[in-house]
């Protein structure tokens, strides 16, 4: 098993490219934390306990869920992936051009989990009509070890996706993966943004790297590209941007990580809080301000194979000029 950190740790060969649009501090930080987090793996104790919880602690707890008799169900929750649909009514700041635009927005596909989630993502995009799809980050199922796995699902997947498919990483994702994806027909926006025109109105997606584990995240510089009056939208692995980019004038965040708490009492409560913010933030549509957000519970799954009371989902999102609070 080679690290990815170890095939291009200077970023002179495969990754000289993602060197240069991340910049030499934030691809140093990164790389650091990749072989970092292979260290801590490898050791028994660590404070935040890795090897124990792979180890030990996951199987224990996945001995529980099936004496409860509840490992089925959340095997069908994870492979069973709904489509939800969200409307953001952004009033003015959406151009007219704009108004009714769909993005689809997928997270958290951990896809080596169980490459059966291939064929149960396909089959819930498959029906669902968009102008744009969106991924925000956490393609990996660990945060360590080889990439080859992730990037032939991810490449099958690619064909059940129409159009241009904007992505950017998560705290699961090594820049290992980058060359591969952009390959498979991904576009990463490691802190960039793509514009889209229709006339002379336009629409900015901004990118930033993950905020959570590598803090490689730089928002104003994504933002930087977006021409004047333009609607932005921000895409980031976590909330946690959330007041950066009510700030920056962002219109709306798309966003993941948390997986809605992924095992979770009924109803969907949540068992554990995430990223020290208020639940409101951590599942599904929120506001703070005059920014719009959407934490998706994602559509794949981390630690365990399964889901519980929160199913995979991926969330069509329909953009509006209709004024939010007249909604009210
Ligand atoms: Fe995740």
């Amino acid at each position: 098993m080679t690290p990815v950190f170890e095939e291009d740790p200077e970023g002179t060969g495969i990754l000289a490219g993602v060197r240069a649009r991340l910049g030499d501090d934030y691809f140093r930080r990164r790389i650091a934390t990749e072989e970092f987090r292979d260290a801590e793996f490898r050791r028994i104790l660590t404070t935040k306990g890795t090897y124990l919880k792979i180890h030990y602690i996951r199987p224990v707890e996945r001995a529980i869920l099936w004496c409860l008799g509840l490992w089925g169900r959340g095997r069908g929750e994870l492979l069973g992936t709904v489509v939800r649909e969200n409307t953001v009514l952004l009033g003015d700041s959406l151009p007219r051009a704009f108004d009714g635009f769909r993005i689809l927005h997928l997270t958290d596909l951990h896809i080596d989990i169980d490459p059966r989630l291939v064929q149960s993502i396909s089959r819930a995009v498959s029906k669902i009509d968009y102008d744009i799809c969106v991924m925000t980050g956490d393609y990996r199922s660990m945060t360590i070890g080889p990439i080859d796995g992730t990037l032939a699902l991810m490449r099958a997947l690619r064909p059940a996706l129409r159009g241009e498919v904007l992505a950017v990483l998560g705290n699961h994702d090594p820049l290992g993966l980058v060359p591969g994806l952009e390959e498979a027909g991904f576009s990463i926006l490691l802190n960039e943004a793509r514009v889209l025109r229709r006339g002379a109105d336009a629409l900015c997606f901004a990118g930033v790297d993950d905020p959570v584990v590598f803090g490689t995240d730089d928002l104003e510089k994504a933002l930087s590209a977006a021409p004047p009056g333009a609607a932005k939208i921000v895409l980031s692995h976590s909330p946690r941007l959330c007041a950066e980019a009510g700030r920056a004038g962002a219109s709306l965040l798309l966003c993941g990580h948390t997986h809605g708490g992924q095992i979770c009492l009924p109803g969907g409560r949540m068992l554990f809080g995430n990223e020290g913010m208020p639940r409101c933030f951590l599942k599904g549509a929120w506001r703070r301000g005059s920014l719009h957000g959407y934490t998706s519970a994602g559509c794949g799954a981390s630690g365990l194979p399964c889901r519980l009371n929160c199913p995979a989902e991926v969330v069509l999102h329909t953009l509006r000029r209709e004024a939010w609070h007249l909604s009210r």
